[in-house]
This record gives C-alpha cells, sequence and structure tokens, in this order.
C-alpha cells in the first residue's frame, strides 16, 4: 500500500497557457494541476503493480462510476497491453456501479449501490474497484463491507487520486495514483456540479468558474 506519487502542499501547477484548455474552461480554471500524460504515465504503472499482484485469476473491473470512468478506460487499456504482451494473461470482465451516499452525520455513512450486475456474483472472484478519489474514505470502508458481505476471493481498491484531508477516517486504497493536497479539483471525470468531466487534465478552478457553474 503506497501514497502514490505525493504532491506537496506548495504545489502550483502548470499555466493554463502551456498546455491546451477547450475554449469553453478557459476563463473558469486557475491552473492545470496534474497534466493528462502525467496521470497516464502513473496510470500505466499502477497497471503493473496491480496486474503483479492480482494478475493470476479473473479479475472483475468494477468501475465507480460518473467520476471513475477515465481513469478505468485508461487503467483497463493499459492492463489489456500486459495480457497482449506477457507471457502470463488473465480475463477481465466489467461493471459499472453508481453510489448514492445518505450521511446524516458525521458517523451515520449508508451508501447505496446503484446498477450494475447483481453483487452476489462476486462470491468468490477477484475484484478490483476502481474509484476517481478518496477523500474522507467513508464511502469506500462501506462499499467494502457491502461487498463483503457477498464473499468475494479477494478485493483490491484502486484510486487515481487521494486527498490529504484532517476530515480522512484514515483508510487508504490498495493502490494510489496521486496523493494531494486539500483543494477541490477538477478534469478527467471528476467534476464540479456535472462540468469539467470534459477536460484532459486535472486542474483546480478560479473564482470565475466557482460561480458560473454553482448550483
Ligand atoms: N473534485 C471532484 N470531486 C470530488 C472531489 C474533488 O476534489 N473530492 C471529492 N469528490
Ligand atoms: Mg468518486
Amino acid at each position: 500500500m503506497s501514497s502514490g506519487l505525493e504532491i506537496p502542499d506548495d504545489e502550483k501547477g502548470y499555466d493554463l497557457d502551456l498546455f491546451c484548455i477547450p475554449k469553453h474552461y478557459e476563463n473558469d480554471l486557475e491552473r492545470v494541476f496534474i497534466p493528462h500524460g502525467l496521470i497516464m504515465d502513473r496510470t500505466e504503472r499502477l497497471a503493473r503493480d496491480i496486474m503483479h499482484d492480482m494478475g493470476e485469476h479473473h479479475i472483475v473491473a468494477l468501475c465507480v462510476l460518473k467520476g471513475g470512468y477515465k481513469f478505468f478506460a485508461d487503467l483497463l487499456d493499459y492492463i489489456k497491453a500486459l495480457n497482449r504482451n506477457s507471457d502470463k494473461s488473465v480475463p477481465l470482465t466489467v461493471d459499472f456501479i453508481r453510489l448514492k451516499s445518505y450521511s446524516n452525520d458525521e458517523s451515520t455513512n449508508s451508501v447505496k449501490v446503484i446498477g450494475g450486475d447483481e453483487l452476489s456474483a462476486l462470491s468468490g472472484k477477484n475484484v478490483l474497484i476502481v474509484e476517481d478519489i478518496v477523500e474522507t474514505g467513508k464511502t469506500m470502508q462501506t462499499l467494502l463491507s457491502i461487498l463483503n458481505g457477498y464473499n468475494p476471493k479477494m478485493v483490491k481498491v484502486v484510486s487515481l487520486l487521494v486527498k490529504r484531508t484532517p476530515r480522512s477516517s484514515g483508510y487508504r486504497p490498495d493502490y494510489t495514483g496521486f496523493e494531494i493536497p486539500d483543494k477541490f479539483v477538477v478534469g478527467y471525470a471528476l467534476d464540479y456540479n456535472e462540468y469539467f468531466r470534459d477536460l484532459s487534465h486535472i486542474c483546480v478552478m478560479n473564482e470565475h468558474g466557482k460561480q458560473k457553474y454553482k448550483i
């Protein structure tokens, strides 16, 4: 269990003008925080680490929508490349779930799994949960306890991002792409009120963007 690539609190990111940004978001962003290329390079290595640990048996890759969809697609492409080019390979099947969390207060966090196949199909399987970001960790802890009720053989969690925040429960995914400061980030399928999923780089919004897409 590694912290992933640690991005320090004083990381300034990169000027928008150094990269290509969709015109419709140009005025809404402050900085590029993690360029798309770096996301891809880190994801390639995560795929290798995951296959090293899980590559003996059929893997059920479970995408947590909507934020996980880009990371899921790119991670699976790298795993498929390993399967094509290695002496050993394993079949991958996929499923897609959404989580609805109802948090009444800090301590009682209830999560409902929406969509996807019957969870009973995970019995005896090696399950890889693919998530975009772990912040408090409570949602993931609740999901894990739900899944464990269906007796999978193994469950591993990979999250592209883990936020360093005092709100963390202390939960850590098995695999982490990047550990980031306590900032709100968007892009690469992470959203702010459904916007910015269609942005390749992970970025920090500016005040104009926060106001424009506020609900
Ligand atoms: N960005 C987008 N979605 C999120 C974040 C974030 O920083 N944290 C939790 N969900
Ligand atoms: Mg998420």
